[in-house]
């Protein structure tokens, strides 16, 4: 049963525009998602919950329904009703936020996602609830009659129906690329592991964004090669500082996300674009570019890939896990003849062949039928609107002192503060508040810059983004009347 103390701490604000039966489900839902009510409590009858607040049954009923209807609580006609089963763990037994490393992190994302009621902000995923299931299952199941062919090892380059599927999506981005150039990697991740094991050895120095992709940093970390940071402004990343680095190092590479950049969201100008590749050519330096989020541009159609500019200095890569399912773990690398050759040696002496050929196959096929465009036309606006419901929601709330980019596309926004909060003081803050964010750390080489975090909005609907908002807000308003000097703002993009 909920403690009358906890009860208590039932606040109401009935200046707000928030409806009341919202403002009940939000601090129920936050107390399972932390833990404090954990699986089988049984919650106070809708009467007397009523009595104590001082609103109507129907206001509380609403408030249970809306509960109910997220899997959160049971009712029992004659028993009452319960929090569910405690079947996922909570936010305050997972121990997060031990490391703030990008591995550390990682693994804190993935454990998140198993917590009931939380509001997630910390995946960069697409939300499953707008997977394309259905046409998917159609695909395969139209590959049925192939019987057993689709259940063999496939060849290790990937299946030759999905390499041209790719091609033909590549060729309407303005990338002429032959099949025979595609190498199918077991998700972008791999694709990225590869590359850098093919170009580097361990001591290497590889020239990154900062921030980038922290899957990119641990990958770095994993094999021992040293990353220089190039400073990003709302062009891309800074010319003089990359120019001032290739004058005084001699980099293997450097990886950049042009598109839809991860965690910023920023698209990079196409002047600084197109110096960017002038660069590289006069400096012969490889430039690996991640397009990933390339698809899901909210604001114009996404610009050509850089490898459109120059083929020789740009090897290109990306992933159908964010703009299909993650779970199909499908990505490919684009590279000149000599690369590919090593990346297959690599490949075929750690994996016999790549993702299960029935899903390359299926994806072939869900491409060719036009089903990637179909799911795009529809799940591009809902990102749209996610994005735009996050920064009204920012806009309105956050304390002045708070900055953020206005992302273009893909799914994230980075945050800029003063130093309000000790190292993970802002991630426990928020966890405590059902809240998960992604902290700064895990996407920078300065580990001791404590003023950044990532929100993402494409995993969650609309109202779970405005509630997180809702509950970082008064955090940094907290910490904003705690600080008895004024402290610098961060740097935003
Ligand atoms: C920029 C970027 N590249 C690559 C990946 C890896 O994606 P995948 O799930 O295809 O391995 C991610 C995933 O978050 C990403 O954000």
């Amino acid at each position: 049963m909920l403690e009358p103390k906890s009860r208590h701490d039932l606040k109401l604000n009935r200046r707000r525009t928030q409806a009341l039966y919202r403002q009940i489900a939000e601090q129920i839902k936050t107390r399972i998602a932390s833990g404090e009510l954990p699986g089988g409590t049984r919650l106070p009858p809708i009467r007397t919950l009523a009595a104590e607040l001082g609103v109507t049954r129907l206001t509380v009923q609403n408030a249970y329904r809306e509960l109910q209807a997220e899997g959160l609580i049971e009712a029992t006609v004659g028993r009452g009703t319960f929090v569910g089963p405690e079947t996922h763990p909570s936010l305050l037994h997972l121990h997060l936020g031990e490391r703030l490393t990008p591995m550390g992190v990682l693994h804190d994302v993935h454990k998140v996602q198993q917590v009931r009621g939380v509001r997630n902000l910390a995946l960069a995923s697409p939300d499953p609830h707008l997977f394309p299931t259905e046409e998917f299952w159609a695909s395969l199941e139209a590959l049925h009659p192939q019987g057993s062919e689709v259940f063999q090892y496939g060849p290790v380059i990937g299946d030759p129906h999905l390499r041209l599927a790719i091609s033909g999506l590549l060729a309407q981005r303005g990338l002429e690329a032959q099949a025979e150039e595609v190498l199918i990697t077991v998700g972008g991740l791999q694709g990225l592991a590869l590359t850098a094991r093919v170009l580097c050895q361990p001591g290497d120095e590889v020239i990154i964004e900062q921030p980038t992709y922290l899957g990119f940093l641990n990958i770095l970390h994993t094999l021992k090669l040293r990353p220089l940071p190039v400073p990003l402004d709302e062009q891309g990343p800074s010319l003089r500082h990359l120019e001032a680095l290739l004058k005084k190092h001699r980099p293997r590479f450097y990886y950049t996300l042009p598109n839809f950049h991860n965690p910023t969201g920023m698209c990079f100008a196409p002047e600084r674009r197109q110096a960017l590749v002038d660069l590289a050519i006069r400096y012969g330096l490889t430039l690996v570019e991640d397009d990933t989020y390339a698809h899901l541009a909210y604001d114009m159609p996404p610009p050509p890939p850089l490898r459109a500019l120059d083929r020789s200095h740009v090897l290109y890569l990306s992933s159908f896990s964010k703009v299909l399912m993650p779970g199909l773990r499908i990505g490919f690398v684009l590279a000149p003849s000599k690369l590919l050759e090593g990346l297959l040696a690599l490949h075929s002496a750690s994996d016999i062949c790549g993702p299960p050929l029935l899903l390359q196959r299926a994806t072939a096929r869900f491409i060719q039928q036009g089903g990637l465009e179909r799911h795009l036309r529809k799940v591009v606006p809902i990102y749209r609107e996610r994005r735009d419901t996050l920064l009204d929601a920012l806009r309105a709330q956050m304390p002045r002192s708070v900055r953020w980019t206005q992302p273009k596309g893909g799914f994230s926004c980075w945050l800029s503060l003063p130093a309000y909060f000790p190292p993970g003081g802002l991630y426990q803050a928020a966890l405590q508040r059902g809240v998960a964010i992604t902290p700064g750390e895990a996407f920078l080489t300065q580990t001791q810059d404590h003023t950044h975090m990532r929100l993402c909005f494409g995993y969650q609907g609309s109202e779970a983004l405005r509630e997180g908002v809702a509950q970082l807000a008064p955090l940094m308003r907290e910490q904003a009347a705690r600080l008895t000097h004024t402290t610098p703002i961060a740097e935003v993009l």
